[in-house]
């Protein structure tokens, strides 16, 4: 297991840039399967998800070449329907490839993806969804085997507006003989980019972005290049560590629509932003301001950003509340910001932080993947040296991270 060595209290200052999305990546290149053909993806993050991705996509018979941030994904010989139980486990986020299973073969093979740190994180509404698209799904010892005749389009009600839920039926549905709508959908900008990736590629969708997606189905798709959007997290998660430091940035590569809550927030704790176009300029006050965040699906506060924030509010002035409304275990990380002095009482679903003058650099854990980000925050604002452990969670959604910040003035390393 590797970890981080942080020499805290540097005020980070300089230029950087966003690398492209992890969340919309995902999605897109398990889509790559459904056109029996070439895919060409280019600002691909060259992270560990990606990479568990094109394993995937390998062991469904696609070949696959990559070359920094572009990948190339041959699916001519897509031979198998059965997504790989190791590989599922390692990554919850693989069950995006039953969709696109479905979608091409109407027939798909996984197994439950598991919880993760953050929560139980259910399947059902992908399942429902796949239901009441004509599909049968038997499950036994823990895989679960999907086939269906013909995707019978139709309209589908989300219990809740589940981004990857959205995603897979998204997938299943593009090639049916018929209109499906899905109700209450997800709107992340990342399931826009699906649909800009889905209709280059020759699908008829539209809606994403809105509460209501339709997709009418089509008999064929194409070949497509494409560009994968910024990541709005790690945006915001670059933010967030020139203001933890009281530093300046600007911050270059940016979809500004995608982070007006990120950016609302920020300002609401004393920083001054200018916006420019694809580029955010932040100045970051010598003490941040407390405020009260709560997390809501997209365009409310995104709960990949809680944990950032929540570091960021440890030596606020005052006393901040933050409400997670969207995973119910998604605060493991504040037991660790308390082994660095800060002040946090957990009440159901709300964080009371109370805002401290110093965190004192020790040896800490990353929970989980954005919890682990929350830690490298705190390490470049305390005092002393901080070992950030267990990195493995952060190299998978963050790429050159500890570059970043170290050409930002930090002094990170990886051992
Ligand atoms: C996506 O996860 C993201 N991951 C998550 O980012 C993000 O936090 C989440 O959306 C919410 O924005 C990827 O895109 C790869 P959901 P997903 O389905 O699709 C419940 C990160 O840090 N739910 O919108 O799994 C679920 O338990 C990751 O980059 C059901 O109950 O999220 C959760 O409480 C973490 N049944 C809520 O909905 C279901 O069938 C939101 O889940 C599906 C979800």
């Amino acid at each position: 297991m590797s970890s981080y060595i942080i020499e805290g209290g540097k005020r980070l200052q300089g230029e950087s840039y966003v690398s492209g999305s992890k969340n919309a990546s995902l999605p897109i290149m398990a889509a790559s399967i459904l056109n029996k053909g070439i895919t060409k993806l280019y600002n691909v993050p060259n992270i560990h998800d990606t990479q568990m991705m094109i394993e995937i996509l390998k062991s469904l018979g696609c070949k696959v070449k990559k070359n920094q941030n572009k990948i190339v994904i041959d699916s001519r010989n897509v031979c198998k329907y059965e997504i790989p139980e190791n590989l599922m486990h390692q990554m919850r986020s693989s069950v995006i490839f039953a969709g696109a299973i479905l979608g091409r073969y109407k027939k798909a093979i996984f197994s439950y993806p598991g919880g993760c740190d953050i929560g139980s994180r259910p399947i059902d509404l992908h399942l429902k969804g796949f239901e009441k698209l004509g599909v049968n799904i038997n499950k036994n010892f823990g895989k679960i085997i999907c086939n269906v005749e013909e995707i019978t389009p139709c309209e589908i009600n989300l219990d809740f507006p589940s981004v990857g839920a959205t995603e897979n039926i998204m997938l299943a549905s593009c090639l049916a003989n018929g209109t499906t709508t899905i109700v209450n959908s997800a709107m992340e900008p990342e399931i826009t980019d699906l649909q800009n990736f889905l209709n280059q590629m020759g699908a008829k969708i539209s809606g994403a972005g809105t509460n209501i997606i339709k997709i009418q189905g089509v008999n064929k798709l194409k070949d497509v290049s494409y560009n994968i959007m910024p990541d709005r997290i790690e945006a915001g998660t670059l933010l967030g560590a020139t203001a933890i430091t009281g530093g300046e940035i600007l911050l270059k590569k940016v979809e500004i629509n995608h982070i007006t809550p990120i950016i609302d927030k920020l300002g609401q704790m004393g920083c001054k932003i200018k916006l420019k176009e694809r580029e955010i300029e932040l100045k970051a006050p010598k003490r941040l301001k407390a405020i009260d965040i709560k997390t809501m699906p997209y365009p409310g506060f995104p709960t990949d950003m809680q944990a950032i924030m929540g570091a960021c509010l440890t030596m606020a002035s005052g006393t901040s509340i933050i409400t997670e409304n969207i995973f119910e275990n998604r605060f493991k990380y504040l037991s660790e910001l308390e082994k660095m002095g800060a002040k946090v009482k957990i009440e159901g679903k709300s964080a009371i932080i109370k805002g401290t003058r110093t965190l004192y650099g020790t040896k800490v854990n990353s929970t989980d993947l954005r919890g682990g980000a929350s830690m490298v925050l705190a390490g470049l604002s305390a005092k002393g040296t901080t070992k950030v452990d267990n990195i493995e969670y952060i190299l998978r959604g963050y790429e050159k991270l500890d570059e970043k910040l170290n050409n930002l003035g930090a002094e990170i390393y990886k051992i």
